[in-house]
């Protein structure tokens, strides 16, 4: 097992441990790939990086990201989407050329779309992929029962994804939340060369015990990181408390 599991005391913390591994990356290879994630843990990752990029001047000129996943059916535009998320939390206040930003397209021909990102992905192996933890142990939008094969494409989310989702990021209205989206596949997800999650939290400490200790399983998804050769997991005390 190669998991580099760090504990911290909270979120901030976490959020600072992540900060580092993400700027020595960057300043030892300025056209580094990085693989980016949405949801409510990256946030302060995100904000460390505005903020040493304003002050520090650390450069994201050649970087390219590639994001995990996007809703489907929302516009670019929609303050929901995650296009739309990863431009009002990283990408306007850095320094990164827009031809350089990659996020699944969440509407139009899927099947086009999946095909393009996957050819994207297999000619640009990121560096690092960053991964947030669903409550029920999802990757990106790989939801439980999601094959370990799988490439790019379109899945329905759980009624627990759904209900995760509104309470966060639609003032709790089940009804304004996607019912689908477009995610990397768990096969893309593991090509990354090193991968950094984090979870924080009560809500993750399941989720989290069944990754690190349980079985590899497809009805947990994250357990699948188990046989990847180079994983960090950052996680809270709180994420930890069942470990
Ligand atoms: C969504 C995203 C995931 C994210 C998960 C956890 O489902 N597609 O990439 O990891 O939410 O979100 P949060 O960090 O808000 O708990």
């Amino acid at each position: 097992m190669h998991m580099n599991i760090i504990v911290v005391k909270n979120y901030e913390e976490a959020s600072q441990k992540a900060f580092e591994i993400i700027k020595s990356l960057v300043i030892e290879k300025p056209d580094a790939n990085l693989g980016l994630a949405t949801g409510s843990t990256p946030i302060r990752l995100y904000e460390l990086m505005c903020e040493d990029h304003r002050v520090n001047k650390t450069s994201y000129k050649d970087v390219n990201t590639f994001n995990l996943d996007e809703y489907y059916g929302l516009k670019h535009d929609h303050p929901q989407s995650y296009y739309h998320f990863m431009h009002e939390h990283l990408f306007k206040h850095i320094d990164i050329k827009k031809e350089n930003v990659h996020i699944p397209i969440g509407e139009g021909h899927i099947e086009e779309d999946c095909k393009r990102y996957n050819q994207l992905l297999s000619n640009n192996k990121r560096d690092i992929q960053l991964l947030g933890l669903g409550s029920n142990g999802h990757i990106g939008f790989n939801e439980p029962g999601t094959s370990f094969d799988t490439s790019t494409h379109y899945i329905a989310l759980k009624e627990s994804t759904i209900k995760d989702n509104a309470a966060l990021f639609f003032n709790g209205d089940l009804d304004a939340v996607p019912k689908s989206a477009i995610t990397m596949g768990i096969h893309n997800i593991m090509e990354s060369k090193h991968i950094l999650l984090i979870a924080c939290g009560k809500r993750k400490a399941e989720a989290v015990k069944g990754m690190i200790e349980g079985e590899v399983t497809e009805e947990l998804p994250a357990s699948i990181l188990q046989r990847h050769p180079h994983v960090t997991v950052i996680i809270d005390e709180e994420a930890a408390s069942l470990l």
